[in-house]
Parts: structure tokens; C-alpha cells; sequence
């Protein structure tokens, strides 16, 4: 499998569904005028995932991801969205994000169980990993990534391993969360994602550590995405509120694909 760079677009509910697919064709649009040597996953909001499909059908490496799914295929589960139904349009999941983790009480067992349901529907689940605040001033940070991976590492067997993508996301860097903090620091970010290969290689081996393409997410935009995107180990970017800019999302594949390099 050719590894290559990933950068996810989630449009969390910022667009409607008018504007989700305006933006849709101008990033496909845009992206026809350089070569495309990483992924690039669109993720609207589940109305609005076929039309988005239509737009990018036949782009090589464009595809359309959910932004979370129900742990249940079928049943009396009001407000929530099987796998078996938007099966036909994504190739992608974002799983774990933790305004979902917020809002719907997902917890790391949850969201392994969801990443191994898409796996068994053959779409890539994009699980996100990430301390918040509160447990990085408690000094958590690695003990929470640890057990998020652990959990991951008891369902998912190896051979699903290579269509896995890990974001290490932490909450307080999201931008809605943000305010004036700072950047957090790559070297930083690089330090957790490779806490994050150590136990892929603990449990399978150096290879398959490898092989795992980990991105980092947060307040990721266009003057910042190389910085990341450049440290051998991080394999591209999950970006909220610039991917709903054509230019900027464009723009970010552009620096990462500039910069990214394989360990
Ligand atoms: P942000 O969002 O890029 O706006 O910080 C990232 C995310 O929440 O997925």
C-alpha cells in the first residue's frame, strides 16, 4: 500500500447544505491545478454526504468521510446514523472527536468498537485521541493517549491496522477552544505521536508502527499546517474551521504535501 499524506476536512455543522456543496466544488476545483500526492477526505454533515460525493466522483484521492456513526447497524435508536447507510457514499469516518465524546458520552471503548464496525464495512475510520485541559494541567496527557490506543490495540486486529488513521487532537488546541492560546508546540505534538507508534510497535511490530498514518488536528490553518505536516511522523493534518474555505484548505494540502516526509 502506497502511504501518503492525509488531510481531513471536517466541516463539523458550519455549512448548509447550499454552501457545503459550493465549497465542495470549488476545493475539487482547485485541487485540479496541482498533482495530489495525499488523501483528501471531505466531511460534511450526513444530509449533505451524497451530494458532496457527486461533486468529487472520480477525483482520485478526494473522498467523503462521516463525522461519527451509531455503535448500532439497526433499531430503535432515534436521531442516530447507521453505517449501513452512508456506506454507499464515504470511504471515511471521523470517530471519537470529543465535541462527540461531549456531547453523546462516547468513551474509548465506544469508540473502538465504532473504528472495528467501519472497518468491518470497509471505510477507514479516522479515530481522534486527545487529552483535555484539564487532564494536561493534571500532567494526564500520555496516560490518556495510552489507554485510547490500548483500547484500539484489544479490537482492531492487525491486518485492518494499515486502513487506520490516528489523529492525535488534544481539545484544548481545537479552535473553538482556544482563544489566545498559543500554538501548541510540533516537537511536543511529534513527542505524543510517537508515544503513539511506541505502542503500535509494541503490539505488532516496527513496520506496522510505521505504517499507521497518525495526523495532528487543531487550529490547524494554512501559515501552520507545514509545521506539523514537516515532523517525520506526522502524516498530515485534521482541519475544522479553515476546511470550510476552499483557498485555506487547499492551501494547507499544498504546504503539507510540500513538507511531508516519511520517517
Ligand atoms: P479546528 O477544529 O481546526 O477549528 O481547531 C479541529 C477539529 O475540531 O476537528
Amino acid at each position: 500500500m502506497d502511504i501518503r499524506p492525509v488531510i481531513v476536512g471536517n466541516w463539523k455543522m458550519q455549512l448548509s447544505h447550499k454552501a457545503a456543496v459550493e465549497v465542495a466544488r470549488s476545493v475539487r476545483d482547485l485541487l485540479k491545478a496541482q498533482p495530489l500526492t495525499s488523501d483528501v477526505v471531505l466531511c460534511p454533515s450526513y444530509p449533505t454526504i451524497p451530494a458532496v460525493q457527486e461533486v468529487v466522483q472520480g477525483v482520485e484521492q478526494v473522498g467523503v468521510g462521516a463525522q461519527n456513526i451509531s455503535l448500532e447497524e439497526r433499531g430503535a435508536f432515534t436521531g442516530q446514523v447507521s453505517v449501513q447507510d452512508v456506506k454507499p457514499f464515504v470511504s471515511w469516518c471521523i470517530v471519537g472527536h470529543s465535541e462527540v465524546k461531549a456531547a453523546m458520552g462516547d468513551d474509548d471503548q465506544m469508540i473502538a468498537q465504532k473504528a472495528a464496525l467501519l472497518l468491518n464495512h470497509d471505510i477507514s475510520p479516522i479515530i481522534c485521541i486527545g487529552e483535555t485541559e484539564e487532564e494536561r494541567n493534571l500532567g494526564q496527557t500520555i496516560a490518556v493517549v495510552e489507554k485510547a490506543m490500548k483500547e484500539l490495540l484489544q479490537v482492531i486486529p492487525r491486518t485492518s491496522f494499515p486502513k487506520v488513521v490516528l489523529c492525535y487532537e488534544p481539545v484544548w488546541a481545537i479552535s473553538s477552544n482556544r482563544e489566545e492560546a498559543p500554538m501548541p508546540d510540533p516537537q511536543e505534538i511529534l513527542s505524543i505521536v510517537m508515544v503513539m507508534r511506541k505502542q503500535l510497535a509494541a503490539a505488532f511490530d516496527a513496520q506496522m508502527a510505521n505504517r499507521v498514518r497518525i495526523l495532528y488536528g487543531g487550529s490547524v490553518n494554512e501559515h501552520n499546517a507545514a509545521d506539523y505536516a514537516k515532523e517525520p511522523g506526522i502524516d498530515g493534518v485534521l482541519v475544522g474551521s479553515a476546511s470550510t474555505h476552499p483557498k485555506q484548505l487547499v492551501d494547507i494540502v499544498a504546504a503539507v504535501q510540500k513538507v511531508w516526509t516519511r520517517a
